[in-house]
């Protein structure tokens, strides 16, 4: 690749994300939050009345819709057709249905060929579930994030007491286990560990010796 690359998978809330937005602000690379566009064009289905079974009616979608990313803090914000989805796109109605918009073959290509434009320009740091294996095949480092279903529901449990939504932390558990067995699942690049991607476990590991064992990795491939 033309400029660096870093892909980073694993399943639902293992903290790709918290990882990957300090790691690209520390090293001055383009984040893509790929999880984030799936579950825009899942709101788009939903706004535009659409059931979520609906493949076709999805598919006719695909080049009506536009998805942005414009900074924020603490989080990206995300827009859809201009209007603004950053706090939509993570409702529990939309979690618990991005699995089965995300398994369609018009929905993957259409968000791949999005994914690849985005790194013409600038290196980047993207996390999802099928970066290693599909989207960046050739990607300098490769991660694949894993921690245990008790303490990826705990810190999903902690982020929505700071949201003032209270879920019990064994229903958490029950809809992260259930996302990632569709995500694992599913025909097209279910999500899976690249051959070449390192593993790290962040159970019990705190986000800055995450961080620090990531960007000693990234610099040894530099
Ligand atoms: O990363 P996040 O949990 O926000 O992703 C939401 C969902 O989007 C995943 O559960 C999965 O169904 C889908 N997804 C995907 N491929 C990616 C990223 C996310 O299928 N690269």
């Amino acid at each position: 690749p033309a400029f660096f690359q870093v892909a980073i998978d694993g399943p639902a809330s293992a903290g790709k994300s918290t990882i990957a937005k300090i790691l690209a602000s520390n090293l001055h690379y383009v984040y893509v939050d790929t999880g984030a566009m799936y579950r825009a064009i899942t709101v788009a289905a939903k706004k535009a009345g659409l059931s979520y079974e609906d493949e076709a009616g999805i598919k006719a979608l695909l080049p009506k819709t536009s998805i942005e990313f414009k900074p924020g803090t603490p989080v990206q914000r995300v827009f859809l057709n201009g209007e603004e989805v950053t706090e939509e796109i993570r409702s529990t109605e939309i979690t618990n249905n991005v699995s089965l918009v995300s398994s369609y073959a018009a929905v993957r290509s259409d968000m791949v060929d999005k994914q690849r434009k985005m790194t013409e320009e600038n290196p980047v740091i993207m996390d999802g579930r099928d970066i290693g294996t599909t989207v960046l095949p050739d990607a300098q480092v490769k991660i694949f994030l894993v921690a245990s279903v008790s303490e990826r529901a705990e810190r999903r449990y902690k982020e929505n007491k700071e949201k003032g939504m209270t879920v019990d932390l064994e229903t958490l558990k029950k809809e992260i286990e259930a996302r990632d067995y569709k995500d694992s699942h599913r025909e097209i690049s279910p999500l899976t560990k690249a051959s070449d991607a390192i593993e790290v476990d962040t159970t019990g590991v705190s986000i800055e010796e995450v961080v620090n064992t990531i960007q000693d990795l990234i610099s040894k491939q530099q």
